[in-house]
This record gives structure tokens, sequence and C-alpha cells, in this order.
């Protein structure tokens, strides 16, 4: 089943531009090879990604990403079976949006914040930036889908 699934979490504190490069050139070796997509936005401060592909694959790999201590409060705000892909052409995009002028980093901190009270408006300011982030076609150079 074609599933797709968005989070929020709070990123480890003194993470480097090259634990972010490493995080996202094996992230990308596993969801080539999974067949899975998907756009990570690092913040400095926190994390919100969405993973697309088989459930079979996502539903463990959920589980690692919890227990990754690069991070901690990971919390979904949104999964649900789909049909197609946003992200097709990235087996993990990634952007920092401390480098990007056309996301607020206050966005990804206002969903955060949200997704404990309010999960339906984190889930809408969430997928808005996703659309931006697609629209723009905002990622990391090289790290698009084989
Ligand atoms: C924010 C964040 C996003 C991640 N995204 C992915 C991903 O998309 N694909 C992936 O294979 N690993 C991803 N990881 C890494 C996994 O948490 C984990 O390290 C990896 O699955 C290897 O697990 P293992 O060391 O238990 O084999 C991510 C980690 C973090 C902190």
């Amino acid at each position: 089943m074609n599933y797709a699934l968005l989070y929020v979490s709070t990123a480890r504190q003194g993470l480097t531009n090259a634990d972010i490069e490493k995080l996202a050139v094996d992230a990308q070796a596993f969801n080539t090879q999974n067949d899975l997509t998907g756009l990570l936005l690092y913040s400095g401060t926190h994390f919100m990604q969405i993973l697309e592909g088989n459930y079979d694959v996502l539903n463990p790999l959920l589980n690692r990403i919890i227990d990754d201590d690069r991070h901690s409060d990971v919390r979904v705000i949104m999964g649900a079976p789909a049909t197609g892909r946003l992200f097709d052409k990235w087996s993990m995009g990634v952007i920092d949006i401390r480098n990007s002028d056309r996301i607020d980093p206050l966005t990804v901190q206002a969903i955060v914040d949200q997704a404990e009270c309010d999960p339906d408006t984190a889930e809408a300011i969430g997928m808005k930036t996703l659309d931006l982030c697609r629209f723009f076609e905002i990622h990391t150079e090289g790290v698009t889908r084989a």
C-alpha cells in the first residue's frame, strides 16, 4: 500500500553541516533502494519530513527514525494511504531552511507548536510549506532520485 507520512521533531543541539550531509546521503541510499521518496526540512532546531512509499517499508523505517538520537520528540502529524506521490523526483530532498529565502524557519516552529494542540492546523501549514518547496523545486543539489 502506498503511504505518506509527515512528522516534525526537535533536532539534537550541535548538529553540524557534515552531520546533515551524512544523514542525507545515507537516507538517499536506503530510500533509492526501497523506492521511497520525500523531503526533509532542517531549521537548525527542528526537522520536518515527508516520506512516501510502501507502508511495509515505511513503518519499520519510522520506528528507526523515532529511535535516532540525532533528534527527539518525533510527532507524526499525518499518516495516510496515498494514491500518488508529491515528491516523486527526490529520494530525499534536503533543505536547510536557514539558507532559504522562500521559507521562514519560524514556519517549522509554528508547525511544531501546533502539532501538540491542533494537529489539523499543523498538517495544513506543513502541507502548504511542502507545496511551496515543490513548486519552487527547492532542494539540495545532487540529492535527487537516481
Ligand atoms: C530527521 C531524520 C530523518 C531521517 N530520514 C531517513 C530516511 O528518509 N531514510 C532512511 O533510510 N533513514 C533516515 N534517517 C536515519 C534513520 O533514523 C536510521 O539511522 C537509519 O534507518 C539506519 O538505521 P539503523 O542504524 O538502525 O540501521 C533519518 C534520521 C533522522 C534523524
